[in-house]
């Protein structure tokens, strides 16, 4: 894998950083760019950090703490494993890491510019528990990938992008994004994140986590699913509109396989959150998160946008949350890790296919009304042209409600019996 494979562009060497903190059990992450990252990224976390001795083998290309052999890749429950990152970024710009892995306030430096010739000194300084890695002059050394950069807020905007969907995964972890040190994003971490649910709630166990969900501590949680980071990170209002979607695929895992019980991979499960789309210009979020990765996968989205359409919706915004066993997946197919392999997905699909109509079907549909109370509610002085479609009808009788309408004809040629869905905004 060469370097540029990896660091595309600025945007990528923060979504590096920012999966080695999270893989270092960070709770706290600090992102501070200059000039959209061409001048300087730099990462902050409070992680396990690194110890002396291992730090030169971490900017070292092939040298992963996290993976023992290649067969165990079909095992893999961090988000880095091909210890390919830190060497590829040291080997485009000039790169200073510091890590303490103690209370001791004492940690270690070194800096490496380009090419790794003898190796790096390394020098103690003060810092906390925990790593800070700093990137400056990205591709100083290489003038080709400099020129093909973009404007520094293009950068910047991709950068914003890969921090919010960092952040829509891991919603335990408190992110802070400055730029040009104004602060841009601080999203602080909710108490019950996804990744301790996967550990901790067991589907077959609390088969509706639709409300309140107690996990293995005894908690009580009001939906432990991060829809208010959800909210945060986007920006969006999603709260009114979402369908809550749990689906438990426990049944796909064959009893006689060991599972591997570290947190993610142990279950199989999707958790998450659906939004219909009533109007075009709706911008919902569409993710998919396969063990806290996000990744792109066609099948899924494609079959996604037809139930839509079967429920004669003009889409639906979702993220997904697919908690699966590590034994199911391949993540290395893909060097920039967004594609991974899933050996059921057929099945998966069909499980979730179904949920999801079943939910789309019952939902549209906070409240159903037949066609003869909407005139009720019409007011009696109103006279509703037949030749109107419903929803016409609706907003020209009502034009100053706040009520989405989805209707659907139940059957051909019955229009007196044309249910009006509800949804209120
Ligand atoms: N923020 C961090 N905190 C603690 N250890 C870190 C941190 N960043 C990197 N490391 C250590 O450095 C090693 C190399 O990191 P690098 O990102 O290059 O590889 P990786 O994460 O193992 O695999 P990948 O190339 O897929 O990201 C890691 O395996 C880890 O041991
Ligand atoms: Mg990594």
């Amino acid at each position: 894998m060469a370097a540029g494979e990896v660091v595309t562009r600025p945007a990528a060497v923060v979504k590096e950083l920012l999966e080695n903190a999270i893989d270092a059990g960070a709770t706290n992450i600090e992102i501070h760019i200059t000039q959209g990252g061409m001048g300087m990224i730099e990462v902050v976390d409070n992680g396990v950090g690194i110890h002396p001795d291992d730090m030169v083998m971490a900017i070292t290309r092939h040298a992963t703490s996290k993976v023992a052999d290649v067969a165990n890749l079909h095992g893999i429950t961090t988000l880095g494993f091909r210890g390919e990152a830190l060497a590829a970024t040291a080997a485009v710009s000039r790169l200073t890491l510091t890590s303490s892995h103690d209370d001791s306030g004492i940690g270690r430096q070194l800096q490496v510019a380009g090419v790794l010739d003898d190796a790096p000194k390394l020098m103690p300084v003060v810092h906390h528990r925990g790593t800070t890695i700093t990137v400056k002059d990205l591709y100083f050394n290489v003038p080709a990938r400099r020129g093909n950069l973009k404007s520094i807020a293009t950068e910047f905007g991709h950068i914003e992008t890969i921090v919010r969907e960092v952040a829509l995964a891991r919603a335990d972890v408190a992110l802070t994004l400055f730029h040009d040190n104004k602060k841009r994003l601080s999203l602080s971490s909710s108490a019950m994140s996804l990744s301790t649910m996967s550990s901790t709630t067991r589907l077959s166990n609390s088969k509706s986590l639709n409300t309140v969900s107690t996990n293995a501590n005894g908690n009580n949680n009001v939906n432990p699913l991060p829809l208010a980071r959800l909210e945060q990170a986007t920006g969006l209002s999603l709260t009114k509109k979402a369908l809550e979607i749990a689906i438990d695929l426990t049944s796909l895992m064959q009893p006689s396989r060991e599972y591997v019980n570290n947190g993610f991979g142990d279950q199989a499960s999707v958790n998450g959150w659906l939004w219909p789309i009533t109007d075009s210009q709706d911008t919902l979020p569409k993710l998919i998160y396969v063990n806290g990765r996000l990744v792109k996968e066609a099948l899924i989205s494609n079959q996604l946008r037809q139930l839509a359409q079967t429920a004669q919706l003009v889409g639906t915004g979702y993220a997904l949350y697919f908690d699966l066993p590590t034994q199911w997946l391949n993540i290395n197919v893909h060097p920039s890790k967004q594609r991974i392999k899933i050996s059921p997905l057929n099945n998966i699909m069909a499980h979730v296919s179904h949920a999801i109509r079943t939910k789309l079907k019952t939902v549209v549909t906070t409240e159903t009304i037949s066609s003869a109370n909407a005139i009720q509610i019409l007011g009696n002085s109103q006279i509703v042209d037949s030749n109107l479609s419903i929803d016409n009808a609706f907003a020209t009788a009502m034009p100053n409600t706040s009520t989405t309408i989805y209707s659907s004809k139940s059957q051909a040629g019955k229009s007196a019996q044309t249910t009006l869905s509800v949804v209120r905004k």
